[in-house]
């Protein structure tokens, strides 16, 4: 009988849709996670659909039901603690301290961070974050940080164009936090090799084990784009990684392969039930709003590294 593990995740809230921690939360459950959500924000839509209502959460009220309920009163203790989407620059700063003093008082608790900033070169969150976030990954052992081409770009101060540029970037990037365990960049665009640019790039260095390897993936790219689909990957590769169940020790480049496996196979999915068949055939990347989660339970249902598909 496997115990039940415990993660905390601080994200955003959608009513309608599937990003942050509506794209976190049921896969995680799915998978035998408690999960206690915390939102930062709560919006009525994710913000690609072009309007949206709703709010930001005070920085007070996070911490209080943070440090005064959660750490507090009730006393929790997590396996793990997720966090993403934290645009308010007060909210982040006392997350900051909380979660690190959380985490030195509890060595057993991993600490993945989603350093959200931005992408496609463009801040969505205030600049004064970045001096913050390079604080976070300074000061704390983190588990595990999923930053994309641009947020891995701005953390480390240089520009991802190539392998080799690639390879010279993690090198700095552990050379600037030395503390941070593991580092998975969602999804780049550069380029590795002529024969053709219709992929993604997936990259992770294991700082623990191997901190010379870098392992990269060519994921062929789907002509649509997704929103949440970054949640999504760092919720299930937290799941793979730390769930009670995962085979010890872990090896990182064989889970990341695992994870973008069935992430393909949800895309996949999501696109087969948004799109007409007209729609496939126009050049034009369709936008999908909204990932077909519900729709998934048989794939999620399968143990990683069973999604061989054909398209890798
Ligand atoms: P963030 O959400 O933090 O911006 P990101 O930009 O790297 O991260 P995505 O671009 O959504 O997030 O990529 C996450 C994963 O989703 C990729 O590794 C890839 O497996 C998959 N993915 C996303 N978009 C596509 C696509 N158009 N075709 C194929 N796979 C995709
Ligand atoms: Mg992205
Ligand atoms: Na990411
Ligand atoms: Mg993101």
């Amino acid at each position: 009988c496997v115990r039940t593990p415990k993660v905390l995740s601080i994200q955003s809230h959608v009513v309608h849709g599937y990003v942050g921690n509506k794209a976190a939360t049921f896969p995680l459950q799915y998978k035998g996670w408690d999960v206690d959500v915390l939102n930062t924000v709560q919006l009525s839509n994710h913000p690609g659909y072009g309007k949206f209502t709703g709010h930001k959460a005070k920085a007070s009220d996070v911490y209080d039901i943070l440090k005064k309920g959660l750490l507090g009163d009730l006393n929790m203790t997590y396996d793990a603690i997720l966090t993403g989407y934290i645009p308010c620059t007060d909210t982040l700063k006392l997350l900051s301290q909380t979660l690190g003093d959380a985490c030195k008082k509890d060595h057993r608790l991993k600490w993945i961070v989603d350093p959200v900033l931005g992408d496609n070169g463009k801040l969505y969150v205030s600049d004064k974050n970045v001096p913050v976030y390079k604080c976070i990954l300074r000061e704390n052992r983190l588990f595990m940080v999923t930053p994309n081409q641009f947020e891995m770009e701005t953390l480390t101060g240089m520009g991802i164009t190539s392998l080799e540029s690639l390879r010279q970037g993690f090198i700095k990037f552990h050379n600037l936090y030395p503390l941070v365990e593991r580092v998975v960049i969602t999804s780049m665009e550069i380029t590795i090799s002529d024969d053709n640019t219709d992929y993604l790039v997936c990259a992770c260095c294991d700082f623990v084990a191997k901190p010379d390897a870098v392992h990269y993936f060519k994921v062929p790219k789907l002509n649509a784009h997704f929103s949440g689909s970054g949640d999504l990957f760092t919720a299930l590769l937290l799941d793979c990684l730390l769930h009670p169940t995962a085979k010890q020790p872990l090896d990182l480049s064989h889970t990341v392969s695992a994870v973008l496996s069935l992430v393909d196979d949800i895309l996949l999915r999501t696109m087969d039930l948004t799109l007409s068949k007209g729609d496939f055939l126009t050049n034009k990347p369709s936008v999908i709003n909204d990932l077909k989660l519900v729709n998934c339970l048989d794939l999620l249902a399968q143990p990683p590294g069973s999604h061989t598909t054909t398209r890798f």
